[in-house]
């Protein structure tokens, strides 16, 4: 049977294999689901062996599990790594969301007619890195695996993949490799494949601005002692000027700008303003003058507040001046900036406004390298020529805004090139309530897979 008649003959249960995987609530940044992180991890692990793996672990780390696997055919074959994560994104807030999480249901929608998979983590990125698994299984099935394979599917990638490094710098033979594909990104849509090429880094930080030494009857107090909402507020203001620039000092210093051309050629992409925002029911577009919406989220670094707090937030009214506001802010980073660094910046930044009237604490998160890879290599060939075989249309390179931290570390050291190889669509509702993930696209990436180690083969020969 050939590759392409198993995975059709198997539809059925590729598709609730992925559904139970789902039901697994693998959130990592939620010490409450500790046992089911683990438990999704087993999960991995045993379905590599199944389909096929001569290997898979569960490799411990100080946080949550890499799983490994590999099946090597020929050590004279080239090799593809895969790399995935099996852990999501926390749920909340559960109201929003019109079947529960993690019991996924299958339902139509503008974007896939066909039916789209409801559950977290379904397009984020269980649903994206099975593929890879089902991909391997029918060709293992087959007997028609053109290249060796390995597998690193880490459970920490939503909380800024701490361990992974380690993990990466101890076993870089062990993870020696000519290509890594890693589905974990956008397509365009199901009309205009695209392969993305550019993602962009992130410094996410905390900040705790702090008043009186308790909290104050607002009108015993108010107007004569500083409100430290209110400061938190002016200053978190003054980070961004009249024309959406960020006002830290140095902040831009190591932006690579791009040409007119390669600006243009990124312009060139399908992109429909007005749906853009009908979908997301704002009535303009705002951000950074002098550069278009792709722009903006491609190639163009910004800051955003994540979540700001303080005071009183409950039922009612409460007059109080309070003694603490707290505000988590992150930014997207792009090459050449460096996130550590860009953390200093902000810090001393953001001290040097505070007002004497209050004492300001910041700190940081995580954060991660932006990362650009090649168009041209053997990889991004063979994924071109994959996609244009079960598209019927070559993929337009694309540069997303989103952020795989690890895509530069393996970049540094592992020196073989990283395929942003995506199939979901960004109306998914990643990192949202109601997360979806296409039945066609999961399917149609099994095939495309395939087709890319046939390709990969091909190509390295060549
Ligand atoms: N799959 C996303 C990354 C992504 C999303 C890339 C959209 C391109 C387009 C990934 O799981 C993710 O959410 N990453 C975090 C990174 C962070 C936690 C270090 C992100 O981008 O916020
Ligand atoms: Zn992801």
């Amino acid at each position: 049977m050939s590759v392409n008649n198993y995975i059709q003959t198997h539809k059925e249960r590729f598709l609730n294999e992925l559904l139970d995987l789902l039901r697994i609530p693998s959130v990592s940044a939620d010490p409450k689901f500790k046992e089911e992180v683990f438990k999704a991890a087993e999960f991995v692990k045993d379905s590599l062996l199944k389909a096929g793996a001569d290997v898979a672990e569960i490799c411990e780390t100080a946080g949550y599990p890499i799983v490994y696997g590999e099946k090597i055919v020929d050590t004279n074959l080239p090799t593809v790594l895969v790399y995935g994560h099996y852990d999501v994104q926390p749920a909340d807030p559960y109201e929003l969301w019109d079947s529960p999480p993690f019991e996924p249901v299958i339902k139509k929608t503008e974007n896939h007619p066909e039916g789209a998979i409801f559950a977290r983590g379904s397009a984020d990125d269980k649903g994206q890195f099975y593929m890879h698994v089902k991909a391997f299984e029918a060709m293992m099935a087959a007997d028609d695996l053109p290249c060796n394979v390995k597998f690193m599917i880490e459970g920490e990638e939503e909380v800024g993949s701490d361990n992974l490094e380690a993990f990466v710098l101890e076993n870089k033979e062990k993870l020696k490799s000519d290509v890594i594909l890693i589905s974990d990104t956008h397509m365009i849509s199901m009309q205009d494949p695209s392969i993305t090429v550019g993602l962009r880094g992130l410094t996410y930080m905390e900040v705790e601005v702090t008043g009186p030494n308790r909290d104050l009857h607002s009108g015993t107090y108010g107007g004569a002692v500083a409100n430290p909402i209110n400061v938190l507020c002016k200053m978190i203001a003054s980070l961004k000027d009249e024309n959406e620039h960020i006002t830290i000092p140095g902040f831009y210093d190591k932006v690579q700008e791009l040409t007119a051309e390669q600006r243009q050629r990124l312009n060139e992409a399908p992109f429909d303003l007005a749906d853009y925002k009908a979908k997301l029911d704002v009535a303009t577009v705002h951000g950074e003058k002098g550069y278009t919406t792709i722009e903006r989220v491609g190639i163009r670094p910004t800051l955003d507040v994540n979540g700001i707090w303080g005071g009183y937030t409950g039922e009612g009214a409460k007059t109080v001046l309070p003694s603490k506001a707290y505000a988590k802010i992150s930014m997207r980073l792009v090459p050449d900036q460096d996130w550590k660094e860009i953390a200093r910046l902000f810090e001393d930044y953001f001290k040097s406004l505070a007002p004497s009237s209050v004492k300001v604490k910041v700190r940081s998160h995580h954060g991660g390298s932006p990362a650009v890879v090649s168009d041209s290599s053997i990889g991004y060939r063979a994924a071109e020529a994959a996609m244009e075989e079960t598209f019927g249309k070559r993929p337009i390179p694309t540069r997303e805004g989103g952020s795989i931290p690890i895509v530069a570390l393996f970049q540094k050291e592992l020196g073989s090139d990283p395929i942003l190889f995506g199939f979901g669509l960004d109306t998914d509702a990643l990192h949202s309530p109601n997360e979806h993930y296409g039945v066609q696209n999961y399917f149609i990436g099994i095939e495309t897979i395939a087709a890319f180690f046939r390709h990969f083969r091909k190509l390295s020969e060549s």
